[in-house]
């Protein structure tokens, strides 16, 4: 059975993947929410519950931060209350107008962008970059060029952050989520970047489950 938070994001995006459009789906669900007539599933007020951990002894002062897929911009605020100079983006624009609009005053550049076709200045441009389970949310026929993207906006010196749910390899599942398997994981290491540390990590709120958290350096 769907979980009724789920509902309105398994409709949409069955409307959009059966015409053929794998991101067509969370315009037209942020703006039904922005309207009272759909609900947002991932609009939680914390940011994820594995990001606070890692960001405890993490100091971003004077460096760059992209965080993909950003949503509502709670893992933004997030990211830029470490002290990192905050760029977030989406696919929506709803997404990214509310996300202005919560966060009013807020030192986050948010911005309305494709993954899959970023500004050009924006490769290798960060010192950090956060994929917060954005890449589990497009089919699998776009991960390769999904993780190469993220993997791309790397600066030299500079770190990737990866979390994610869990896929076993070898599985199939019918999403939206695409949760990563371990090698989908692994292939964030490409363009020069190397895997500093992969964990399925218990999450806080449920540790019952995990979820892939994974740290990659240029
Ligand atoms: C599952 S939601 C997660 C949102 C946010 N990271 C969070 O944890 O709350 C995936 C987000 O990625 C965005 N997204 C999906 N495909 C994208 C693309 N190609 N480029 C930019 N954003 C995209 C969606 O609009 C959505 O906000």
């Amino acid at each position: 059975m769907v979980d009724p938070r789920d509902a309105d994001a398994s409709r949409f995006a069955g409307e959009a993947l059966s015409e053929g459009r794998p991101t067509g789906w969370f315009e037209p669900l942020y703006a039904a929410a922005s309207g009272g007539e759909a609900v947002v599933p991932w609009d939680l007020e914390a940011p994820h519950g594995l990001l606070p951990e890692w960001g405890r002894d993490v100091d971003g002062s004077g460096r760059s931060a992209l965080v993909v897929g950003c949503g509502y911009g709670r893992d933004a605020e997030f990211v830029a209350s470490l002290g990192f100079r905050t760029t977030a983006f989406d696919i929506s624009e709803t997404a990214i107008r509310d996300a202005r609009a919560r966060h009013a005053g807020s030192g986050v550049e948010y911005v309305t962008a494709d993954l899959l076709d970023p500004p050009a200045e924006w490769v290798g441009g960060f010192d950090f970059v956060l994929e917060s389970i954005t890449v589990q949310s497009m089919p699998l026929s776009l991960r390769a060029e999904a993780t190469e993207r993220v993997a791309a906006m790397v600066a030299p010196g500079g770190e990737l952050l990866v979390i994610s749910g869990v896929r076993a390899e070898g599985t199939d599942v019918d999403g939206p989520p695409w949760p990563l398997t371990r090698s989908e994981i692994e292939a964030f290491a490409t363009g020069g970047l190397r895997v500093e540390r992969i964990e399925q990590a218990p999450l806080p709120a449920n540790p019952d489950m995990t979820s892939w958290r994974a740290l990659f350096t240029r």
